[in-house]
């Protein structure tokens, strides 16, 4: 008799069967996007992401979908569960709704099922210089801050770069150019950053129609995160350092 219906060190190791909805699209065959329904048994305490797993290795082994870590911290999962943007590996089955609902980000190209294409995120990334920008040579020693100056930056450094706030930003959806709320979130976090010496280019980096200024303050972003961080409140700083900048002319935090 194998574990079905026993308990293994607290655990129920019961399975019940839970249905899912899940987006299939394959570029190289398929027309169109398309739904495929799969019932899942599912352990007490499964997740989304090893319910994905469980598909993949007993159902389907051709479904795609991305992970890393499966502990909430690459971002390598994010994707649109019951109408909000999650983490699979940190969201519970039995938390959701049935069937559980399951879709790509939005605004990237698919490239198979669940994974899309992030080269136009990562590219808007790195344009931020998102790096530590010291202004010294003497790096192998401390840089320390006060107290203050770590509140500065909030929870801004607990981005883990899942693409959610873009993917569900509407002006990234009809301005390809525009930087969007990730690589804005990170633009504050060295901006605000004490030990960075580079506040001036990195405003100015901002700076534009496709900067700063594009985004129409519609919060999707903040919602969007599964990691509860604010990047509409990260970009109305960037922009009120740039208004103080142009005023004043100088540096005034
Ligand atoms: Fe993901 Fe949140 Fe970072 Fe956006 S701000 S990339 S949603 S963790
Ligand atoms: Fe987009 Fe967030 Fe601004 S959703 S428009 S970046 S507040
Ligand atoms: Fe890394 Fe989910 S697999 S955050």
């Amino acid at each position: 008799m194998g574990a079905q219906g026993k308990e293994v060190l607290g655990v129920n190791m019961e399975k019940k069967d839970v249905k899912f909805k899940i987006f299939r699209f394959d570029p190289d065959k398929d027309e169109k996007p398309y739904f495929e329904n799969f019932t899942v048994p599912c352990k007490e305490g499964e997740t989304v992401l090893g319910a994905l797993f469980e598909i993949q290795d007993r159902i389907d082994g051709s479904l795609q979908f991305r992970f890393s870590c499966r502990a909430g911290v690459c971002g390598s999962c994010g994707m649109h569960i019951n109408g909000a943007y999650r983490l699979a590996c940190e969201t519970q089955v039995s938390a959701m709704a049935q069937p559980i609902r399951i879709q790509p980000m939005s605004n990237m190209p698919v490239i198979k099922d669940l994974v899309v294409d992030m080269t136009e995120f990562w590219k808007k990334y790195r344009l931020i210089e998102p790096f530590l920008k010291p202004g010294r040579i003497d790096t192998d020693k401390e840089l320390p801050q006060t107290a203050d100056e770590r509140e500065r930056l909030g929870h801004s450094i607990n981005c883990i770069l899942c693409g959610a706030c873009t993917a569900s930003c509407t002006m990234t959806m009809t301005n390809e150019n525009y930087l969007g709320p990730a690589a804005l979130l990170k633009a504050w976090r060295f901006v605000a950053d004490s030990r960075d010496s580079s506040y001036v280019e990195r405003l100015e980096s901002v700076d534009g129609l496709d900067g700063v200024w594009r985004c129409h303050t519609i919060f999707n972003c903040q919602l969007a995160c599964p990691k509860d961080l604010d990047p509409t409140s990260a970009i109305a700083s960037l922009k009120r350092e740039l208004i103080k900048k142009k005023v004043f002319g100088k540096r005034e935090m």
